[in-house]
């Protein structure tokens, strides 16, 4: 059996479609890192009805994580809507279910970091890029961002932040991702990977 290659984990929540986007281009930037791929998966709605379940397939997107997912990777991307400057429920109750993996220390050392869409330019992607950072600092990661030496990130007039990639999509989900948002996208997950690679070592 062919020896697996080491993945970055882009676990991600999306309802309309552009937080999915941004993790589409970030699995393109880790593509092009030699040795290494991504592994794109989703989490399920929360629903308040408790008996409620959803087949292990979505009918759309990504496959949903399975805890194993996020334990093997090498390195993780975690995406999310910004909801209310914050990030939405779905991606939260995923990651609560996490605390065998904070005991065990599955996490510690691997490089993280994070990604959201929101419908106003001014409508909390930095509030929300910074909470999501928490659980993976509880869990012992290392957080990855993006750097000015990018020149994109000094021209975007939309998203694209030092504290990981976003996505300005308008209030009625109306605009595509920029090509500075994009190119922001593809750093981070190029970078990503490289860290992955070289932390592994
Ligand atoms: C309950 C709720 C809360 C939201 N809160 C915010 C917010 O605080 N700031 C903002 O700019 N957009 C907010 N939005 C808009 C979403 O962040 C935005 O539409 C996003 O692009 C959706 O991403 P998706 O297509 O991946 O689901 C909210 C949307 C919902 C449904």
């Amino acid at each position: 059996m062919p020896e697996q290659l080491p993945y970055v984990l882009i676990l991600y929540y999306s309802r309309n479609g552009q937080t999915a986007e941004l993790a589409t281009q970030i699995g393109r930037g880790v593509a092009k890192v030699n040795g290494i791929e991504a592994r794109l998966r989703s989490v399920p709605v929360v629903s308040p009805d408790t008996e409620a379940s959803l087949p292990p397939v979505p009918d759309a997107g990504a496959p949903f994580a399975s805890k194993s997912d996020l334990a093997n990777c090498a390195g993780l991307a975690i995406g999310s809507p910004t909801r209310f400057g914050n990030m939405a429920a779905p991606l939260k109750h995923f990651l609560d279910t996490t605390g065998d993996l904070w005991v065990s220390g599955a996490l510690v050392g691997k490089p993280a970091g994070a990604f959201t869409s929101t419908g106003s330019l001014h409508g909390g992607q930095e509030t929300t890029l910074l909470t999501m950072m928490m659980p993976l600092l509880h869990h012992g990661m290392l957080l990855c961002g993006l750097p000015y030496t990018d020149k994109n990130l000094s021209e975007t007039t939309t998203g694209g932040t030092p504290y990981g990639p976003s996505h300005w999509a308008g209030t009625a989900e109306q605009l595509p991702l920029s090509k500075h948002e994009k190119a922001l996208c593809q750093l981070f997950g190029e970078r990503l990977a490289n860290l992955a690679l070289k932390l592994a070592d």
